[in-house]
């Protein structure tokens, strides 16, 4: 028995794909909230006590992750971005939080934390200072700064670059990987080192990536415009030959914070951010403040489909399969169970447009296995079983808002049978409104 077992045991091993990141975590992407884009290193407490970094800030943000429903949808880690810290190490060379904001100490706000089925993630930089200017952990650091987190019950790591180099950054993002591991907990770690390196190769390896880290961020800070949302969008989509191969369970691109909730985004467009960062199995992590969230942001950020899909099994990011010169683009993300996300965006500014397309043209031809489009490698069988749909919102596959598909018309909008006519005519859809964002998930199983 213990024998098989171990046998077992090694085979499973031996399946797994060389070189990855074996601390067992991240397996799905990263669900949360971090403190950066909406609370930035607001350190004023006497002024903006409500809005300061400080640990009250974490407290009322756990409070509300546990209370409000985010927690069961898998919105688990609360992150301290920077500007926690003190000035200064301690006499012991060891980082302290600033004794004012943080006066209960970052052991008990992780106690606080866990109490409340959460986790707690922390923010440190591998050069002499934070982007903040608080202490870095220079390479001499690096062990000691492991063993800290680890001691204070830490659960995730985001680790900088702000004055660092490239030769430094090379050593010290893999030499935290083996100190977090050395420290026995369980510690999910995010790298910034790619956005550091410009995000493509040569300069940056995906593949070592993969070996030491969780999720790394590849580009630039997003900041809270619709201007941002589509730069990051337009750099993942343009680059994804390179960037969709990387990610997997375990490993994935960061195209950085959800915004929605806070004044950038409209509301299509807080959905079109939803949508995009579902279909790129980016992690969701929200940045807005829960205490003041309008019903419109919460529902978005807890639609449950675009939850599920994001947080699927399988891990495979989602790229665009069709860019039209008319502003519309299509985004198809590989599911598990024989399904597939797709999500349809208008980048229009003129007026409502009409856009007709049909599932063919998506490359789901009658027969046809589309996955060997995605990924050469893996074959999920056939496409000409039943086939069942959802809408982004509502009930029934973009039954209600702007798109407006005809499904198979003569069959029941909920549940359609994939051969009651010609891939061709099978889905034919059009939007009403501008830059918006509406996703479909086509599979049987859900
Ligand atoms: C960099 C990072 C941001 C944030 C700030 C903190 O700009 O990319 O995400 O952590 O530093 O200073």
């Amino acid at each position: 028995m213990a024998l098989s077992g171990l046998a077992l045991a090694l085979a499973l091993a031996l399946a797994l794909p060389s070189g990855a990141l074996e601390n067992g975590l991240a397996r799905t992407p990263p669900m949360g909230w971090m403190s950066w884009e909406r609370f930035r290193c607001n350190v004023d407490c006497q002024a903006d006590p409500r809005n300061c970094i400080s640990e009250q800030l974490f407290f009322e943000m756990a409070d509300r992750l546990a209370e409000d429903g985010w927690r069961e949808l898998g919105y688990e880690y609360i992150n301290m971005d920077d500007c926690w810290s003190a000035k200064q190490r301690d006499a012991a060379g060891q980082l302290v939080p600033d004794p004012t904001r943080f006066p209960s100490g970052i052991k008990a706000l992780a106690d606080y934390v866990h109490a409340r089925g959460l986790k707690l993630g922390i923010y440190g930089d591998l050069g002499i200072f934070t982007c903040g200017g608080y202490p870095g952990t220079m390479l001499e650091h690096v062990k000691q700064d492991a063993e800290t987190f680890a001691a204070w019950g830490v659960d995730m790591l985001k680790l900088d670059g702000c004055y660092s180099s490239a030769e430094e950054q090379a050593k010290g993002y893999p030499e935290m990987a083996r100190a977090l591991n050395a420290t026995g907990r369980p510690i999910v770690y995010s790298c910034s080192w790619p956005a550091y390196q410009g995000g493509l190769p040569p300069k940056v390896n995906y593949t070592i990536l993969a070996e030491i880290c969780n999720l790394w961020r590849n580009y630039d800070d997003i900041q809270d415009s619709w201007d941002s949302v589509l730069s990051i969008v337009d750099w993942f989509f343009t680059n994804q030959d390179v960037l969709q191969p990387a990610a997997g369970p375990g490993h994935w691109n960061d195209p950085d914070m959800l915004i929605i909730g806070n004044f950038g985004l409209s509301y299509e467009q807080s959905r079109s951010q939803m949508a995009l960062w579902t279909v790129m199995a980016a992690p969701l992590l929200m940045s807005t403040d829960l205490r003041t969230i309008s019903p419109g942001a919460k529902e978005i950020l807890q639609n449950r489909l675009m939850i599920q899909i994001n947080q699927d099994p399988l891990g495979i990011q989602g790229r665009r399969i069709v860019k039209e010169k008319s502003h519309i683009e299509v985004f198809l993300r590989p599911l598990s169970q024989a399904a597939s996300a797709l999500v349809f965006f208008s980048r229009r500014t003129d007026m409502p447009f009409r856009y007709t397309t049909s599932l063919a043209k998506l490359h789901f031809p009658e027969d046809a296995v589309y996955e060997e489009e995605i990924s050469a490698k893996r074959h999920i069988g056939s496409y000409s079983s039943r086939l069942k749909t959802q809408g982004f919102s509502g009930k029934g596959f973009f039954s209600q808002g702007p798109l407006r598909p005809q499904l198979c018309p003569e069959e029941e909008p909920a549940l359609i049978n994939w051969k009651c006519q010609d891939t061709s005519k099978a889905l034919d859809f059009f939007t009403y409104m501008q830059q918006t964002t509406y996703g479909g998930l086509l599979g049987d199983t859900r």
